[in-house]
């Protein structure tokens, strides 16, 4: 069966892609990776980053996937019949799905505190002689407790599969296009609100200036690798979503154009979240703990900490809860499309079959990898509790390695004119572009993730 669903606009296509990339690393992950590695410093590397690695191998992997209009597997089983090279999309492939499992537990935990956070729940132990300490020991405790226990994650992972079952077998255009036409404007809309928000609280400027203060003195190797690594997990490399989606593209579609808005976009959402976070944090004192800033602590502790010392307590935190749905469902629709996609052209199966063989199976393994931080937790591979061992197996090795082979596979195996065609339009737009990208893709991007592999070793 051949492929024939495309998006049906540019801003469709946009917001769509956009929506994938945008997720919780955008949210957790970044703010914490400034702050800890030099600030406004730390910023001009990433950028950099973004630039040598993000784009090019995001275009390396939008031609692959508008060129053959195929999945991750079979674009590469197309452009070289009877060559191994089908196995960088199996990685690919293999990786998306270990990645949607535990993703699933992450957003089950978002949409839980959107639901307590509306339903006042996740503060009612709270009164107005609590004091901050007491308050840190309640968030932590409320969140252990949704962590470990068995019955809740369960109710709340079905409810975010039950989501997005109902958003993908509505298809490309009438699911996946339409949910992010709508989702992504209301994402940038909270998230000014809440800037605005966050930036008017007393004493905001020193959340500024502890966000963005920059210290050149902590550049060294490790933040460039750092800054690397949010490059890679924020755009969504290696991961199949960008050949997926690409294939969705029309063929007039200008790539280049295309990746830069993407990354400046996604870009964009994280550096606003700074603007948030560290305004809200220093506001209330929280910030010198640094521990209450790293990833879940940040999201699920120190957050609502503030949130419960603000007026409109409610509000804001239901606010923010949904922000973060909006970021992980836009994410985890895309990630399970890798596999959708590949199910319908290998398999030929319908839409609806793919769709429930993708999804029905993580009523069971995303529970797993939820447990796995509780009663399940004496369970472990390779010393890792299963939800540690998927996360870390794929960021770490399974990402890169596929991004790398996808690099050198459009660099240096294909014919030259297949990239060029794609990158050029067949030589209609973007001439000048082509020979940067090439030289990029070529030699650039694989050197620096080499360079990773390199520093992890030592
Ligand atoms: N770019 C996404 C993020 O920043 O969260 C990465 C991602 C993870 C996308 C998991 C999709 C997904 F299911």
């Amino acid at each position: 069966m051949s492929n024939k669903a495309t998006f049906g606009s540019k801003l469709g296509l946009i917001a769509a892609t956009v929506g994938s990339a945008v997720g919780l690393g955008n949210v957790w992950r970044f703010p914490n990776e400034v702050h800890e590695n030099g600030g406004a410093a730390f910023l001009v590397v990433y950028i950099g980053c973004i630039l040598l690695l993000g784009i090019p191998v995001m275009l390396a992997e939008f031609s692959l996937g508008r060129g053959t209009g195929l999945d991750t597997v079979g674009a590469f089983r197309r452009l070289t019949p009877r060559k191994p090279w089908w196995g960088v999309g199996a990685i690919s492939l293999l990786a998306s799905y270990m990645i949607v499992c535990f993703y699933m537990v992450v957003a089950a935990w978002t949409v839980e505190y959107l639901w307590r956070s509306l339903d006042g729940s996740l503060y009612a132990g709270i009164t107005a002689g609590t004091s901050a300490l007491e308050m840190k020991e309640v968030f932590a405790a409320t969140f252990a407790d949704s962590v470990q226990s068995v019955a809740s994650p369960l109710i709340w992972i079905a409810v975010v599969l039950a989501i997005n079952l109902f958003i993908l077998l509505k298809g490309v255009k009438g699911g996946i296009e339409k949910m992010s036409n709508t989702l992504m404007p209301l994402l940038f809309v909270i998230l000014l609100v809440l800037c605005g928000v966050s930036l008017s609280l007393p004493n905001a400027s020193a959340g500024v200036d502890f966000f963005l203060n920059p210290d050149f003195s902590k550049l060294n190797a490790g933040v460039f690798v750092s800054a690397l690594g949010q490059a890679f997990f924020s755009l969504s490399l290696g991961m199949g979503i960008l050949v997926t989606y690409s294939s969705y593209f029309p063929k007039k579609d200008n790539l280049t154009t295309t990746a830069f808005s993407v990354s400046f976009c996604d870009f964009l959402v994280a550096f606003l979240m700074g603007f948030i976070v560290f305004p809200a944090v220093t506001s209330f004192g929280l910030a010198d703990d640094g521990s209450g800033l790293q990833s879940t602590a940040l999201v699920f502790v120190t957050l609502p900490q503030v949130f419960a010392q603000m007026p409109l307590t409610q509000l804001w935190s239901a606010l923010f809860f949904l922000l973060l749905t909006i970021a992980a469902l836009t994410s985890t629709v895309s990630i399970c499309e890798v596999s959708i996609l590949f199910l319908q052209e290998k398999m030929r199966f319908s839409r609806v079959k793919s769709v429930l063989i993708v999804v029905l199976p993580l009523l069971v393994l995303s529970p797993l990898c939820s447990l796995s931080q509780g009663v399940l937790s004496d369970f472990t591979i390779m010393g890792k509790n299963i939800f540690d061992f998927l996360d870390s197996t794929t960021t770490y090795y399974m990402l890169p390695v596929a991004a790398l082979l996808t690099c050198i596979y459009v660099g240096w195996i294909v014919p030259e004119e297949f990239f060029r065609n794609q990158i050029t339009n067949f030589g209609t737009i973007a001439k000048r572009v082509y020979p940067v990208v090439r030289f990029l893709v070529r030699y650039v991007a694989p050197l620096l993730i080499i360079s990773i592999f390199i520093y992890q070793l030592i």
